[in-house]
């Protein structure tokens, strides 16, 4: 894997910590490797470029905010101060917002906003002064009333239309985007994805709420964009949970103290270096989600592969050609001793297997090495299956 020459020379971690990041988690943001999968959460009144410094050595991503953009969203704002909340209150958001960024510059933080806005005029009035840069967050999460009022924040999880048009117009202005949701608010959050991902964002920031990883699970099916969990992502074993049902981040607010952040950081690095995939799924059997595709065997029994192969459209033998055109001339292609041949048809890493393991010591792989190449393979699946624009919900 190679690490694009671009982010070597940003003014950020040495180049030896920026490739070890990149090799570690293969994890770019907005064309900047992401050091650590873990991210802050915006918080009005409280995340700002000083708040992130504060935390930078064990995160990865910090959306500063929330900042409201624009005169309904700033009146907003002043309601819900003059209400006792905390919120950020300044004349000139470019102003405030320009200085926000270049306080984040050298730190190794890929930086977003969390915006308010009330139009699409609103969101590229500030993206095309203060630059592409930063990520820029929609804030379609906020529940307080004078802000849907304003129709930003949650209004537009019942207006999506407004929304659409929002990211569309920032990835006009070349920006990248993502949307933060709060899930179950939508009547379908299946369809609210699939709408996010086709108007062009590029990530999709989901407050689980009182749902599960089944919910991360839905959204990972539903769209092929970046996917960041959020919710008390307090401990390891939640954050794993997420991972091995889709999310490629996690993110904290209100527990985004030195002392958690510290110990998922140095967890979450652990278990990448022991398995080489740090948000490798479950197997599809054991409720994995469509990149489980990856560890499949070939459709030969009766099991969750096979209405899954139904689900997304493709047939027992497009499946098949598929995953052998993919691993052809890979050290994935060989495998006499295997149930079917090859490694391409191989369980995870955490599922035993002599012969599997056999294998890898003849062909020279390690496992941290074979899982990295089964993260490879489901890439290549997940880009293929959303290029059919399918829909392997299952749930
Ligand atoms: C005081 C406070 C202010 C918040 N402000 C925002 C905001 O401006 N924009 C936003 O998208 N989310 C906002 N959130 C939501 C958080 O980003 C996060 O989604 C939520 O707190 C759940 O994550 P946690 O369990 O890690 O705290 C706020 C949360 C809190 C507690
Ligand atoms: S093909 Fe194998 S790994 Fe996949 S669901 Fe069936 S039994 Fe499980
Ligand atoms: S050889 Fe082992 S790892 Fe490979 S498919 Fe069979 S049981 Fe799974």
């Amino acid at each position: 894997m190679k690490v694009p020459e671009s982010v070597l020379t940003e003014k950020r971690d040495t180049p030896m910590e920026t490739m070890r990041s990149f090799e570690r988690y293969n994890l770019l943001l907005n064309g900047q490797v992401v050091r650590t999968p873990i991210a802050l959460s915006a918080m009005a009144g409280i995340v700002d470029a000083d708040y992130a410094l504060s935390r930078s050595s064990h995160v990865g991503v910090a959306f500063l905010g929330g900042y409201s953009i624009d005169k309904p969203t700033m009146e907003a704002s002043r309601v819900l101060e003059a209400g006792g909340r905390r919120e950020f209150i300044f004349d000139d958001p470019v102003e405030e917002l320009s200085s926000q960024v270049s306080r984040m510059d050298g730190s190794g933080l890929v930086c977003g906003l969390n915006l308010r806005g009330s139009s699409p005029e609103s969101f590229t009035g500030i993206a095309s002064q203060v630059g592409d840069q930063v990520i820029y967050e929609i804030d379609a999460h906020c529940r307080q009333e004078p802000m849907i009022a304003a129709r930003a924040g949650e209004y537009l999880l019942t207006h999506t239309d407004l929304l659409a048009e929002e990211i569309r117009a920032l990835k006009k202005a070349d920006v990248c985007v993502s949307v933060k949701i709060r899930a179950g608010i939508s009547p379908d959050d299946r369809r609210l994805a699939r709408k996010i991902w086709h108007s062009g964002a590029d990530i999709i920031h989901v407050d689980l709420m009182d749902y599960d990883y089944q919910k991360v699970r839905q959204i990972r099916n539903s769209c092929p964009l970046v996917l960041i969990a959020n919710n008390s992502m307090n401990t390891f074993d939640r954050v794993r949970d997420m991972f091995a049902h889709g999310a490629d981040l996690v993110s904290l607010a209100r527990r985004a103290d030195e002392r958690t952040l510290a110990g998922l950081d140095a967890a979450i690095a652990r278990y990448t270096d022991e398995h080489g995939w740090y948000n490798s799924p479950k197997q599809l059997c054991r409720g994995g989600d469509v990149r489980a595709l990856t560890f499949c065997c070939m459709p030969v029994k009766n099991c969750p592969l096979i209405p899954m192969l139904e689900k997304v459209g493709l047939s027992r033998e497009e499946y098949m050609r598929f995953k052998e055109k993919a691993v052809a001339g890979t050290p994935l292609e060989p495998g006499a001793q295997t149930c079917f041949g090859s490694l391409a048809w191989c369980c995870k890493d955490s599922s035993p297997c002599m012969f599997r393991d056999m294998t890898l010591v003849q062909v020279g792989l390690s496992r941290q090495e074979y899982m990295r190449l089964k993260k490879q393979l489901a890439d290549k699946i997940v880009q293929h299956l959303f290029s059919l624009h399918a829909d392997p919900d299952t749930c």
